[in-house]
């Protein structure tokens, strides 16, 4: 195990068995629609890819990149858009947006409204983590794979200042990792 890493919270095998089941709602759910998974960057994209392998149903995929952290561990607030959604007509779609973990809400409860004015037939989000105790707004994801305490995890895509997105399990970071 990596050595900054305190307690392992989902091992290879929870994550496989909680992305198959994600993976059948959403084929139950989106049978004979346009389905488009849009990952939010960077975290998601282990998530998203481990997703989207099974999925059974016909799917296309994006990407936006906006900001959150910067070198914290708590979010800024103010959502700026990085990389928006590169589609002229987004009214043909069914978009579930995927993300790496919800914490305040800000991020996916400002997306769901951004998407939903630009004019997406439908908009979902799914997130692979929630933390339900550190949320600000409110918001509920449509899929979510296990919600966890209030500590900071990395791993399986989620990083702290840009490192351990690598490791194929989710973490919890030792706290003198970040309080250094
Ligand atoms: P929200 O807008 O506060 O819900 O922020 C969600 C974003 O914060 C996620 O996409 C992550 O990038 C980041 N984040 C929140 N909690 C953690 C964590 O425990 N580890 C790593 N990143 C986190
Ligand atoms: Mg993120």
């Amino acid at each position: 195990m990596n050595n900054d890493i305190e307690r392992v919270l989902l091992s290879e095998q929870d994550i496989d068995t909680i992305v198959t089941r994600l993976a059948k709602e959403i084929d139950r759910d989106y049978a004979g629609k346009k389905l488009l998974m849009l990952g939010i960057l960077k975290g998601s994209v282990v998530f998203m890819a481990e997703l989207m392998k099974k999925i059974t149903v016909p799917v296309q995929i994006d990407f936006m990149k906006v900001s959150s952290y910067g070198g914290g561990t708590s979010t800024s607030g103010r959502i700026n858009i990085l990389l928006d959604v590169l589609r002229a007509d987004l009214s043909e779609y069914d978009i579930l947006v995927v993300e790496d973990i919800v914490d305040s809400g800000k991020t996916l409860s400002y997306l769901t409204k951004y998407l939903a004015n630009k004019g997406a037939k439908s908009v979902k989000t799914c997130t692979m983590l929630d933390k339900p105790s550190r949320r600000e707004v409110e918001f509920d994801a449509d899929y979510s794979g296990a919600i966890i305490p209030n500590e900071f995890v990395v791993g399986y895509g989620l990083d702290y200042d840009e490192n351990y997105r690598a490791l194929p399990y989710i973490g919890i970071l030792k706290p003198e990792v970040y309080s250094k």
